[in-house]
């Protein structure tokens, strides 16, 4: 059997790094790690404890209570992958609402908030077998990955996608407040002095703007099966 290896799918929001994620980490058996769920779950935290708000955060006040956050994946067979538990309470649904999209960017900017999750990302990857998505998997997490990928599309094209998905759950959005989230987010994700989301050298980047969701993953299969050989 080949050997196990660890793949970074890094990329700007709503590239359809998830998905990607998802369909390579069944494909071959590995575990898959959405390590934008940790900072969302971060975020819900601040926002049910009031630390943080469209207007004001309270950054020492949530640095101080990082001890008090307990994050964990419980896989869900149903759904296919692991759901995000906070502090026990299955968090999934409450982390995709555009009100802790519109918050997240600046809780994920604390460094104290980055080097826990981090610490947490780099343990659940020790054994290999692992596909997680983020922004700095490739940079930081997983600097030594034996796959590294980076995601691109346009604005326009993710903005569309998240809408979609957002309506499709019941949430009422209008289709320019998305494409505002998706732009301040990419501006804030890519400007942040704490792991900004940079092409890693060695990564090999994906436009799938214009790839349906079976291109792109026969495309990185193949891209796996090299790796894997190397
Ligand atoms: O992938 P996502 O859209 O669910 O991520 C939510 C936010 O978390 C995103 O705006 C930036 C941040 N994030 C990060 O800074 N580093 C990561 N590894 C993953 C996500």
């Amino acid at each position: 059997m080949d050997k196990k290896i660890t793949i970074a799918i890094d990329g700007f929001s709503s590239t359809g790094k998830s998905t990607l994620a998802k369909q390579i980490a069944a494909h071959l058996g590995y575990v898959y790690v959405d390590s934008g769920a940790m900072y969302r779950a971060v975020t819900l935290y601040a926002m049910e404890n009031g630390f943080v708000s469209p207007t004001h955060l309270d950054k020492e006040g949530l640095v101080s209570s990082l001890p008090d956050i307990k994050l964990e994946f419980h896989f869900n067979p149903e759904a296919g992958f692991g759901e995000m538990y906070l502090n026990g309470q299955n968090v999934e649904k409450k982390i995709r609402t555009l009100e802790v999209s519109g918050l997240v960017s600046r809780i994920a900017e604390i460094s104290e908030v980055r080097a826990k999750l981090v610490e947490q990302q780099q343990h659940m990857g020790e054994n290999k077998g692992v596909v997680m998505d983020g922004r700095d998997i490739g940079t930081v997490v997983f600097p030594n990955a034996e796959l590294k990928l980076f995601m691109v599309a346009s604005a326009e094209t993710r903005a569309q996608r998240r809408f979609d998905e957002l309506t499709q759950k019941g949430e009422t959005v209008t289709f320019e407040a998305v494409l505002e989230n998706v732009q301040q987010r990419d501006h804030i994700d890519s400007n942040r002095e704490d792991s900004p989301l940079i092409q890693a050298v060695d990564a090999i980047a994906i436009d799938n703007s214009n790839l349906s969701r079976e291109e792109q993953f026969e495309l990185v299969l193949g891209l796996v099966n090299e790796a894997t050989q190397l």
